[in-house]
């Protein structure tokens, strides 16, 4: 799959793109059945909210054959290596819950400013795409997006390393105002299946998901592979040290596991 240049216009003005319904229904299907298999595993990737159901899978495609698939998803992987402009390896590789009545927050972050400040990835040459294994509505959580704000390089951060069990590097009050100020808020929501691809400069969160239902997205992190990280600090789980380029499945990989 390639992007239009209409496409490539407006993600470099606004920072993302939504792809509404990019997988089917049986290819979500194979991907929620999965998700429901990591959760239960008991390992340490599988990170807990205080409550104890999970919040985070990481690194779910190293011990999943549904999510190593996702993870060389052409639909996915070959738009991304147009955009970065040569091959990428995997940064990242989460698993978010986000469960019904548990599911906490993400504070206000750039996920580059993590990645940068703690894994010295030399440039912000790497994306996020979110795959939607739930339909995303108003009401369970949505990723919340301020629009144009990562034109603004890496922006000051604090290490919260309290509100919730994942240390992130997140932006206050002022900081997130004024960038509300300039481009807006918005909150991209739609059915299981869509996807959203996001600068890895774009200041983004989610709020805590109170409603009935869960709410699970599976995010790839991607890096142009010149740009690897250089420090490694973090468990190599969470920050990837295999920099090979990710070879793209054929389009009809997650179908052959379906029923
Ligand atoms: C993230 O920002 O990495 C995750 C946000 C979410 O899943 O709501
Ligand atoms: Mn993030």
């Amino acid at each position: 799959m390639q992007l239009t240049q209409k496409q490539i216009n407006e993600f470099d003005s606004s920072g993302y793109l939504f792809f509404p319904n990019a997988f089917g229904t049986a290819e979500v299907q194979v991907l929620k059945q999965a998700a429901q298999d990591v959760f239960r595993e008991q390992r340490e990737e599988v990170w807990r909210e205080k409550s104890g159901v999970a919040r985070t899978a990481f690194a779910a495609h190293t011990y999943n054959d549904a999510f190593r698939r996702l993870g060389a998803h052409p639909r996915l992987i070959e738009p991304v290596m147009q955009l970065m402009d040569g091959p990428v390896y995997m940064h990242q590789y989460k698993v978010n819950a986000k469960a019904a009545f548990d599911g906490d927050v993400w504070q206000w972050h750039q996920d580059y400013g993590t990645w940068a400040r703690d894994d010295k990835m030399p440039e912000p040459r790497a994306m996020n795409i979110a795959v939607f294994l739930d339909d995303v509505t108003a009401a369970n959580g949505p990723l919340l997006f301020l629009p144009g704000s990562h034109k603004h390089g890496v922006v000051e951060a604090g290490h919260d390393l309290e509100t919730t069990s994942y240390p992130l590097w997140t932006l206050d009050r002022g900081t997130v105002t004024k960038l509300y100020q300039q481009g807006g808020c918005v909150a991209p929501t739609g059915d299981a299946g869509s996807v959203l691809m996001f600068s890895s400069l774009l200041v983004h969160a989610s709020p805590p998901n109170i409603s009935p239902m869960d709410r699970t997205i599976v995010y790839l992190s991607l890096c142009h592979v010149e740009n690897h990280i250089r420090q490694f600090k973090r468990p190599e789980w969470v920050a990837h040290r295999d920099f090979d380029p990710i070879e793209p499945l054929p389009d009809n990989t997650l179908l052959e596991l379906a029923a």
